[in-house]
């Protein structure tokens, strides 16, 4: 059985829209500190897949603000709990340039090579929505991870979705973390039910990449 490794119920309520019967593995892995989410996300694959002995797939996201040259990025997670969303926004507020963009980085492990794809870690980022985009703060997230596997390593598959945006002070009551600041398309994330926005979000469009993959896996 496939496990969603999260303690965050907001993204399994979001992984369900697209696997069906997925179960969440409450474990907490370890985050290491890394520029790049595919590092953390790879890690806590293969640390989960250790730990529970079955298919994992982990999540790994971030906000990426212009202005700050992509931060908070891979420190979202610590900015949202010393710092805050609101103050994240008020922060935002004072600059000309507000776009931000999410970023969202699936990681698979199942202990297997992956006989669909000849890398052990495989990218897909060339989504028709960021084809002739400004990709600055997105391509400074992504820098290469090839390394990460060492040789013998647990193989790891990667799919990545990004949506950009445009922060705002804070509006509607759904979603989590950094969603009611973060407006694509005239409306906040947290002002759309969970399927309008995986419909346009980095983890729906992560997770359609992943689920037409494990559907043939
Ligand atoms: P992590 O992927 O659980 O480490 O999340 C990193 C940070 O980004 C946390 O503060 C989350 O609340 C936030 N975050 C992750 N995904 C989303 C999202 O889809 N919307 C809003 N905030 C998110």
């Amino acid at each position: 059985m496939l496990r969603f490794v999260t303690t965050n119920e907001g993204k399994v309520r979001e992984a369900r829209e697209y696997l069906d019967g997925v179960e969440q593995l409450d474990f907490d892995y370890t985050e290491v500190q890394a520029e790049d989410l595919r590092t953390v996300a790879a890690h806590g694959a293969r640390e989960a897949y250790r730990y529970a002995g079955e298919p994992v797939l982990v999540d790994d996201a971030g906000l990426f603000v212009d202005a700050f040259d992509g931060f908070p990025g891979p420190y979202s997670s610590y900015v949202e709990d010393t710092v805050g969303v609101e103050r994240v926004w008020r922060l935002v507020a004072d600059e000309d340039d507000r776009s931000a963009a999410f970023k969202t980085v699936l990681a698979y492990c199942d202990g297997a090579e992956f006989d669909a794809s000849p890398e052990p870690v495989d990218r897909d980022d060339a989504t028709p929505e960021r084809r002739g985009q400004d990709r600055t703060v997105d391509e400074r997230a992504a820098a290469t991870t090839d390394d990460q596997v060492a040789e013998g390593d647990l193989p790891v598959k990667i799919f990545e979705g990004y949506v950009p945006g445009e922060l705002v002070a804070p509006r509607g009551d759904g979603g989590f973390g950094y969603d009611p600041i973060f407006e694509h398309d005239g409306r906040t994330f947290a002002e759309m039910t969970p399927a309008e926005k995986n419909a346009v979000s980095h983890r729906g469009r992560a997770l359609a990449k992943f689920g037409e993959w494990f559907q043939e896996r």
